[in-house]
């Protein structure tokens, strides 16, 4: 049963939004409006994370639509005295099914270790979700050669994960993040196949995105990658347009149409 489950979901690819510290209310309800049919549900998968604030009012709205309810980040304690923070538990009560972990704007500007990843991974499954680990590289790692060895180490908290622990990986070269630059597609193949080895080495075989600058013009050049299996958009999962023209672009590659 957990087997078909994983395969069911490995399937298909993945296109997440992940808004940041963007969106009110309005722009809720504007997105959700202007947001197309997904042209190819069997292949493609949609999902999207708001802002904490608007994940409870955007959940039903978006379920209705089949697109998955995520949220940005999560605090690995189960309750009690943690002011500002909220559980896993209470993520999965309002209907989240993603959470993301370890995205670079945490670890570089609030400061959150690969330990700190770790704790919240757990502190996910313990409470049914599924995370996306975030990994990447800065520039300056890149070139001086230290790709690998960064991924690498972001990688290593999976290491006494259980094989069947429901994950997705997304790589997102820092330097790629809301610059306009992307990786290019022999650094994008190259990267994904490494870190497709490291999983397999772990015993894990998920799906791995690819995140930075993804753009409905650049969305089936990166799809067609060998070893991505979706992308997780900032920018452009903002306006309902961008976001649907992604979603087009990747169901196309998906479907070979
Ligand atoms: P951009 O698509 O704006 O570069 O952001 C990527 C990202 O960080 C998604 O998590």
């Amino acid at each position: 049963m957990e087997q078909s489950t994983k395969f069911a979901s490995r399937k298909r690819h993945l296109i997440a939004g992940n808004w940041k510290m963007n969106g009110l209310l309005e722009d809720a309800w504007q997105f959700i409006d202007a947001l197309g049919d997904n042209p190819a549900p069997d292949h493609v998968e949609v999902a999207l994370m708001p802002p904490f604030t608007l994940l409870h009012p955007m959940a039903e709205p978006l379920r209705q639509k089949d697109v998955r309810l995520g949220a940005q980040s999560v605090y690995f304690e189960k309750s009690g005295a943690f002011t500002g923070s909220v559980s896993a538990m209470m993520l999965r009560d309002i209907g989240c099914h993603y959470v993301i972990l370890g995205h670079s704007e945490r670890r570089d500007i609030i400061g959150e270790s690969n330990n700190i990843v770790h704790s919240k991974l757990d502190a996910a499954w313990n409470a049914g979700l599924e995370p996306i680990l975030c990994i990447g590289e800065h520039l300056e790692e890149r070139k001086t050669g230290k790709t690998n060895a960064v991924l690498a180490e972001q990688l290593s908290v999976l290491e006494a994960a259980s094989a069947d622990a429901s994950l997705t990986v997304a790589y997102e070269p820092v330097w790629a993040i809301g610059t306009g630059l992307t990786a290019t597609p022999e650094q994008v193949t190259e990267t994904h196949a490494f870190i497709h080895s490291e999983l397999a080495r772990m015993g894990h075989d998920c799906r791995v995105l690819y995140g930075g600058s993804v753009k409905p013009d650049n969305t089936a050049a990166l799809m067609v990658c060998p070893g991505v299996e979706g992308a997780l958009v900032g920018g452009a999962s903002l306006q309902a347009e961008s976001f649907n023209q992604i979603i087009q672009a990747a169901a196309s590659v998906a479907t070979g149409e």
